[in-house]
């Protein structure tokens, strides 16, 4: 089956009150897992690739790996752009076969994240590829991000920058952050502001970014055999659950697969010390992930036997 663009996707997600994962992909056993997961649940996928990802595997084997899924796959799946910086990533990943990207003009200001959504958005729909922009800021591993705060998305602002860049889903700030340590003090997400935003952009796709539950069996794992992860925290999953029926169709998830992989290599490592083959710890590594994201698909993204 070849690559899907995410329009359809998203148009079922938010009639039918459930979301799309968004996972990020960086090597062979993490696509692997992931697409193992999703077949079993017939579950619709978004695999995304950040910067970081290009860097690491490079572009074109991060291609050619979700190629010889795609060739073995009966599931829609749409290969995604994570955070592009730039309109040349975007260009570049477009150009690439990619069939959505994310122009995150979030750290520039109002106007001019405006002006290269749109330049993207205009590059991107005359090739049939879909346009992720994010509005406001996610606060830092490091904020209280439980209090109201000017970084959230404002309302408002987000029906103008929809409506004047023309973007195809948008990633918003109410309360999630990147990494594994999101709160401080209990997890809360501005539910009156999510349901405030899709009010005012009825049927408009909306993206949580920072979504990782962080489940606490993979830090005490971790921690037991070595590791230093210390009192990592994410978001409970009925708030995610919640968050789907409320107009977000794509919900993010990277920090839950690195902490998948690593709790279960640093348990294998510890209880097979004369092990060197790393087939033998990335064989484990591989289930953690598919069994990780199954459980999202089917507990808290509510996207099984959707396709
Ligand atoms: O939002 C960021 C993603 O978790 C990607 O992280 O840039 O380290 O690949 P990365
Ligand atoms: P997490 O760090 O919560 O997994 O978020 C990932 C993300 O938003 C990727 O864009
Ligand atoms: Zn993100």
């Amino acid at each position: 089956m070849p690559l899907t663009g995410t329009r359809e996707m998203f148009a079922r997600a938010y009639k039918e009150g459930y979301a799309v994962g968004a996972f990020n992909v960086n090597n062979m056993e993490i696509i692997q897992g992931i697409i193992q997961a999703a077949t079993e649940e017939q579950a619709p996928l978004i695999l995304q690739v950040s910067a970081g990802a290009r860097k690491y595997a490079g572009q074109a084997y991060i291609r050619k790996l979700i190629e010889a899924a795609l060739s073995e796959s009966d599931l829609p799946i749409a290969l995604h752009l994570d955070h592009g910086q730039d309109f040349d990533i975007c260009k570049d990943c477009i150009d690439g076969g990619f069939t959505s990207v994310m122009i995150d003009g979030s750290h520039l200001s109002y106007e001019e994240n405006i002006a290269v959504t749109k330049r993207v958005v205009a590059y991107a729909h005359d090739r049939g590829v879909v346009v992720e922009a994010e509005l406001g800021r996610l606060a830092g591993v490091e904020d209280d991000v439980s209090s109201e705060h000017s970084i959230y998305t404002d309302p408002e602002q987000a029906v103008d920058f929809v409506q004047r860049t023309g973007c195809d889903s948008l990633a918003i700030a109410i309360g999630t952050s990147h990494g594994a340590y999101k709160f401080a003090g209990e997890a809360k997400l501005d539910f009156a502001r999510l349901e405030k935003i899709t009010n005012m952009l009825p049927d408009f796709p909306i993206v949580l970014h920072g979504a990782s539950s962080v489940p606490q069996e993979f830090v005490q794992m971790a921690n037991q055999y070595g590791g230093d992860i210390g009192s990592a925290s994410g978001v409970p999953e009925d708030l995610l659950r919640k968050a789907a029926t409320y107009g977000v169709c794509k919900i993010n998830i990277d920090t839950d697969i690195r902490l998948a992989m690593t709790a279960v290599i640093r348990k294998y490592m510890a209880e097979n010390p004369s092990h060197f083959d790393p087939r033998q710890y990335l064989t484990p590594a591989r289930d953690a992930v598919k069994k990780m994201v199954q459980h999202k698909i089917r507990n808290v993204l509510g996207c099984s036997n959707k396709i």
